[in-house]
């Protein structure tokens, strides 16, 4: 699981990772580092979770998970894996490392013997919309909150 590119590395998180992102990551989403840090230990307890990282000389310069629940969507409730939480440090940002980061993250629910995969974005994140809508996921409903849950078929790959 993991893929180099001079010294950016990208792989599964590990409990050391934590403390080196949940501050930044608090301030980019608007929580508590100790939420940060709790959901951080959740994913990596359960296997129905993937958490990943991207480094750069050992720093975390980039964050993103996957877990799996059900939303309730205007037209209809959908269950699955959802890639959620995708954060980029902002000096590493158009650089393929969120695009990276979510391709890693779309083998991951694959090979969960899973051909789809879900994601919640705001209707403002233009950059997020661009980027999953590249990589073949589509809107196929609305949360009551407004976030847009998207969808990918990845038997077509
Ligand atoms: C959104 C985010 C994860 C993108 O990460 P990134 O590493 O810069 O993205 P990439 O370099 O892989 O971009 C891949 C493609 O996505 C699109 N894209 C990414 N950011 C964009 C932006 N700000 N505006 C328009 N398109 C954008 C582009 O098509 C880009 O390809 P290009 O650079 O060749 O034009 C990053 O900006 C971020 O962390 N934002 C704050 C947190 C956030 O919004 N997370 C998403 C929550 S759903």
């Amino acid at each position: 699981m993991e893929k180099s590119n001079d010294h950016l590395r990208v792989r599964t998180a590990c409990e050391a990772d934590i403390p080196n992102y949940s501050d930044k990551l608090a301030i980019a989403f608007g929580l508590e580092a100790s939420q940060i840090r709790a959901q951080g230990l959740r994913d990596l307890a359960d296997k129905n979770r993937c958490l990943m990282v991207a480094t750069l000389r050992e720093e975390v310069i980039a964050v993103a998970r996957v877990t799996h629940y059900e939303v309730n969507g205007s037209l209809k409730n959908t269950e699955g894996y959802f890639l959620l939480g995708l954060w980029v440090e902002p000096s590493a940002r158009r650089r393929g490392i969120g695009k990276l980061l979510t391709v890693r993250r779309m083998d991951w629910v694959n090979n969960q013997q899973n051909t789809t995969c879900h994601t919640l974005i705001d209707a403002y994140a233009i950059g997020s919309l661009k980027l999953h809508e590249d990589l073949g996921f589509r809107h196929t409903d609305t949360l009551a909150d407004g976030r847009r849950l998207l969808t990918a078929d990845l038997s077509e790959n």
